[in-house]
């Protein structure tokens, strides 16, 4: 006998412009959620105090059934830069050592970033059609380079949870800068 909660459920989603419906939650992030994130704290400081931007948006749909718990989430991250450093997303850790994640990009390009927090660094280049696992052990961060929004979709399991603190106090261990028009890695000096 099924529970109510144990059909399938579709959504209708818009690579382009990574949007889809039905859409329970949408949470957006402005430059004030992303402030310690950003090595160029007087251009957050002038951005904040002009009417603040609004850096990325996820779409969220969470998929609970009587036995396990997956989610959907679509982010899209609007082009910019922040000083010199690009446009990027707050970047998290799964607060349980056990639960990956699969990121998978639709529209855009950038990197990302994933880090150890113990040491081990990688950044990923990614463009529309890349699909990544992000094994449990690896703080995530996406960051748009392009002209143009990034879009995004993760799957993952509910119970994951993210651990927003441990990035906000020590960053990943480069930032990607605007030089010259191109991006450019540079050490962190978190
Ligand atoms: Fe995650």
């Amino acid at each position: 006998m099924l529970a109510e909660n144990d059909y399938p459920i579709s959504v209708e989603f818009d690579p382009q412009s990574g949007i889809f419906t039905p859409c329970p939650k949408l949470t957006p992030r402005y430059v004030s959620d992303l402030k310690q994130m950003f090595h160029d704290q007087q251009a957050v400081e002038e951005i904040i105090h002009s009417g603040d931007r609004l850096v990325y948006e996820i779409r969220y749909h969470p998929f609970k059934t009587s036995k396990s718990d997956m989610a959907l989430g679509v982010t899209r991250i609007f082009p910019g830069t922040v000083g010199n450093e690009y446009h990027m997303t707050k970047g998290h850790i799964h607060e349980r050592d056990d639960q990956p994640e699969i990121y998978y990009c639709v529209h855009g390009e950038g990197f990302l970033l994933l880090d150890t927090l113990q040491g081990e660094f990688r950044a990923v280049p990614w463009k529309a059609g890349v699909i990544t696992h992000i094994p449990p052990m690896w703080a995530h961060r996406v960051v748009n380079t392009g002209d143009d929004l990034l879009v995004f979709v993760a799957t993952y399991h509910l119970s994951a949870g993210h651990d927003y603190e441990i990035v906000e106090k020590q960053g990943f261990a480069q930032i990607v800068v605007k030089q010259n028009g191109k991006p450019v890695f540079l050490p962190n000096e978190k």
